[in-house]
């Protein structure tokens, strides 16, 4: 039997695969991932279009009893485990197949779109991105997004900072939450790494249909009232015209 791994993009029911869905039809076992990252859609849409019962997997259900479920199951019975967006876009997931592949339960991937592309609608080029980091719910002693986004601009590379979920809803940290994050960092090292006049790029609900991306300096974007949902920011680096004439369709 099989373990498949399937991600099912990053807006609604609709945006997995078609291979994807038909292999969830066929599942005996149907788990969601709900923990790293979170659909624009009630649960219930996903249950409706597969016709299947749906598990939500939190982190200890992945991380510590997979052998007792997830795994277990997938000895005997076809498994999806679901996964917002693309499938290994979170260190976690990884974890979990390289399980399954050591106690020889069979194992399929198919991919889909991930927060890490679906950036590229900004204009800024996927490839002049440096390292992604993340900046946490508790950061109250913590450094090293700004460290990233200082060495990154050291190497004239775009920053994509995600955010942390918030325990219990469907809300990452907002745009503001790391803008006001990273100025505080800036007022303890003074580095001149991010500051009021940063440009910054604010991402909300990319895939959508009500998605924003909004432009502006950091003080600017501060005041924005950004919609509840999955918020990412970016903070570009050195940029080809191009990348700066797209940036304006969101000025
Ligand atoms: C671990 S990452 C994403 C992993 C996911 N498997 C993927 O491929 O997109 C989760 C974080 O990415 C950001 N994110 C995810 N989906 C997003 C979206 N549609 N729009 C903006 N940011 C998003 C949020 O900061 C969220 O907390």
């Amino acid at each position: 039997m099989t373990l498949y791994f399937i991600g099912i993009g990053l807006n609604d029911e609709k945006d997995i695969s078609v291979k994807g869905f038909e292999l969830v039809k066929k599942a005996d076992v149907v788990y969601l991932e709900n923990y790293t990252s979170k659909i624009n859609c009630n649960i219930s849409y996903l249950e409706e279009l597969y016709g299947k019962k749906i598990v939500l997997a939190d982190r200890k259900l992945v991380e510590m009893d997979a052998e007792k479920t997830i795994l277990e199951n997938a000895k005997t019975k076809e498994v999806a485990f679901l996964v917002v967006g693309d499938v290994f876009s979170a260190t976690t997931h990884m974890d979990l197949y390289l399980r399954a592949k050591k106690m020889g339960i069979k194992t399929g991937v198919v991919h889909n779109a991930s927060v890490l592309t679906a950036v590229g609608i900004t204009g800024l080029q996927l490839y002049k991105f440096g390292k992604v980091t993340s900046i946490p719910i508790d950061n109250e002693n913590v450094e090293t997004p700004y460290d990233v986004l200082k060495v990154n601009q050291q190497n004239n590379m775009h920053t994509l900072f995600i955010l942390d979920l918030k325990e219990g809803s469907n809300n990452s940290l907002s745009v503001n939450d790391a803008i006001r994050y990273l100025l505080k960092v800036e007022m303890k090292r003074g580095e001149r790494v991010f500051t009021d006049n940063t440009l910054c790029v604010g991402c909300v609900k990319l895939g959508s249909l009500d998605q924003i991306i909004k432009v502006g300096k950091a003080n600017e974007l501060l005041r924005c009232n950004f919609k509840n949902g999955m918020h990412c920011l970016i903070v570009p680096g050195k940029m080809h015209f191009m990348e700066e004439g797209s940036l304006k369709l969101y000025q």
